[in-house]
């Protein structure tokens, strides 16, 4: 189905494409230029390589095309965030879902974490789909603040087997 591999340089104008359409209608709002997708890539590379380590971002890959973004993020020693955004034609395949199964295993082996949390826009019941697919539970709101003020986002929460 889908692969992952660390976020490189070279993903800057894969994430132009990314960030473009329908997949910014709940999330930044604004297509990302080159000039932001390299300094995208920089930062989360910057924060891979900080210790304890603080973030993981993988390239979603179906077979050698570069369809999306998944980044996981210690929010607290054992707790972790999840989020992901994949390229609008690419949408439907069960991609996300594939590509959130993959971190959350790296996320309860590797990373040591035993708690993981996401969050979506309220109007974007696909993503919560993805979510219970891949085992979350939803567990509330949480106030966000967005371009057009604040909005209750659907907060999602998956334990670790070992919890
Ligand atoms: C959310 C997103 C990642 C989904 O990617 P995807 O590869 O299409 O996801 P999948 O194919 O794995 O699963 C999508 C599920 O949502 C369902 N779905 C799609 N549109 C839906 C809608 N309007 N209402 C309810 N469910 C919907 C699909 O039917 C599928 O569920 P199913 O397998 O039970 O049929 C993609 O739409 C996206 O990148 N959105 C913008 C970014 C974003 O919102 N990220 C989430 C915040 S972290």
């Amino acid at each position: 189905m889908v692969t992952l591999r660390s976020l490189s340089p070279d993903d800057a104008r894969a994430l132009t494409r990314v960030y473009s359409g329908a997949s910014i209608r709940y999330t930044t709002g604004e297509p990302l230029t080159l000039d932001q997708a390299h300094d995208k890539i920089r930062k989360a590379l910057a924060r891979a390589a900080e210790t304890p380590r603080a973030q993981w971002s993988w390239s979603i890959l179906h077979e050698s095309d570069v369809i999306g973004l998944v980044s996981l993020r210690r929010r607290a020693p054992a707790t972790g965030t999840i989020s992901y955004i994949l390229r609008d034609d690419s949408w439907g395949n069960g991609y996300a879902t594939h590509a959130v199964h993959q971190v959350v295993t790296v996320a309860f082996t590797s990373a040591g974490l035993d708690r993981l949390e996401a969050m979506h826009h309220p109007d974007n019941p696909a993503s919560g789909r993805v979510l219970a697919k891949a085992g979350f539970v939803r567990v509330g709101t949480a106030d966000r603040d967005t371009r057009t003020g604040a909005l209750p986002y659907e907060l999602y929460a998956l334990e670790g087997a070992g919890t």
